[in-house]
Formats: C-alpha cells, sequence, structure tokens
C-alpha cells in the first residue's frame, strides 16, 4: 500500500494521516475485490523493516490497525469475509495482535472473499521460520521438497497469488511474499495507494487477464 506517506506530504499532512485514508482505500479495495468475485486479498500492512520509522509513526500505524480490526469486524461479518493475518505477531503490542487474532478468529467460518493481512511480516522472515519448522521436526534431507516448503509457511492453505499489484510506481518487492509470488503477475501504477480505487483495481485485473502465463513452459 505504497504511497501513503507522499499522498500526505504533497497535502501538507502528517504522514499518518495519509495512513489514515489508506485505511479507507483498503476497505473500498477489498469490498470491490469481492464484488468482483476474487478469491483471496493480501494486504502489506506492517513489514519487518517498518520498525525502522519514526516510533510516533510505527506507534500510529500500530493504533490505526487496532482500531481498524475491531471498527471493521462487524461489515467485514456482514460481507462474509475470512480475515487471516500472516506474519511474526508475537513481536506486535499486544492491544494490536489481540485486535487481529479476534478478527480472524471471529470470520473464520466465513465463507467470501480471504482478506489476508500481513503484519510485521518479511518475505525472508518467513523462509527462514519454515526453515527452522523443518529443522526442528528433524525432517530428513531428501524430503525437503518445495511443496514441504510451501506447506510450512504462514499461510499454506492460501494459494500462491496471481496477481501483485504496487502503488507509488515502486518497482520492487521489498520482501514480499518472496517465496509465493515465483509466478506471480507484477502490475505498478504510478497512482498512490489513497488515490487507487475499484476502477484501478479492475484495471490491474484487466491487464492481468490479457497477459499469457507460461510457468516455464511454452503457450
Ligand atoms: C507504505 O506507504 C504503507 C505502509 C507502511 C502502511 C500501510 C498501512 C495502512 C494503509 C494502514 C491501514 C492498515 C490497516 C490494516 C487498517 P509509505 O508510508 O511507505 O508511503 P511513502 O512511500 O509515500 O512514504
Amino acid at each position: 500500500m505504497d504511497g501513503n506517506g507522499r499522498w500526505a506530504q504533497k497535502r501538507g499532512l502528517q504522514r499518518l494521516l495519509g495512513h489514515r485514508e489508506g485505511y479507507r482505500t483498503l476497505k473500498k479495495v477489498l469490498l470491490a475485490a469481492s464484488d468482483m468475485g476474487i478469491g483471496c486479498l493480501t494486504a502489506y500492512g506492517f513489514s519487518v523493516e517498518n520498525w525502522r520509522r519514526p516510533e510516533a509513526e510505527v506507534g500510529g500505524l500500530m493504533t490505526l490497525i487496532e482500531e481498524a480490526a475491531k471498527a471493521e469486524l462487524r461489515d467485514l461479518k456482514k460481507n462474509n469475509v475470512r480475515c487471516r493475518v500472516s506474519g511474526r505477531l508475537g513481536e506486535v503490542p499486544e492491544r494490536t495482535r489481540n485486535a487481529l487474532q479476534a478478527m480472524a478468529v471471529e470470520t473464520a467460518s466465513n465463507t467470501g472473499i480471504v482478506f489476508n493481512l500481513a503484519i510485521n511480516y518479511g518475505g525472508r522472515a518467513e523462509i527462514v521460520d519454515a526453515v527452522k519448522a523443518l529443522v526442528r521436526g528433524g525432517v530428513p534431507e531428501e524430503e525437503v521438497t518445495e511443496e514441504l516448503i510451501s506447506r510450512h509457511m504462514y499461510s499454506p492453505d492460501i494459494p500462491d497469488p496471481d496477481l501483485m499489484i504496487r502503488t507509488a510506481g515502486e518497482m520492487r518487492w521489498s520482501n514480499f511474499l518472496l517465496w509465493e509470488s515465483a509466478y506471480t503477475e507484477l502490475y505498478v501504477t504510478e497512482k498512490t495507494w489513497p488515490e487507487f480505487d475499484a476502477q484501478e483495481l479492475q484495471k490491474a485485473v484487466d491487464s492481468f487477464q490479457s497477459r499469457t502465463r507460461k510457468f516455464g513452459g511454452v503457450v
């Protein structure tokens, strides 16, 4: 959800107001994705690197995420959204962690779009955690396969993403879903995240649908 800070700064506002606007965008885009029949939407809410930001921004983001998880619970249930959280939640402040866990537990039996929120998430950290789990389990070398590693990722039941959208013109992975995005189609837009909307999502999906995916093979 890149460009919240730039969106705010361009308007002479504090960066946190950009994140607040980003939250409003996230809600609209999630409901639009659900209406479009998309099965799963993962949003990068906070990375393992984001702790390096000024204390006030980190604290503000944690409070915003907590407030959002509580405030949206009713609407998430009403819209049949099933919420998940990916990341090292143990290192997240307790109040934020509790709100996120409640959101996941209370929507677990919903059957609509899966909304996966990546919080204190890092692609490399996820791979490290999977390898640690394998070592802990004493898995013999010959049993280590791509399939087994996939099963030890944070959300093994969620399929690899078909499409990754980057806003604010960013042209890099930024440690997001490194393992899962081996064959993900990339879509980059100059719009900042607060400027993104249902119409922009449709453009990204149209672009995705015009592509031929070969997964290393031939058509
Ligand atoms: C990246 O933009 C955005 C973030 C690190 C935070 C994303 C969080 C939200 C949208 C808050 C709402 C989240 C939930 C789950 C309710 P940036 O700050 O790097 O922007 P910049 O590149 O313009 O500085």
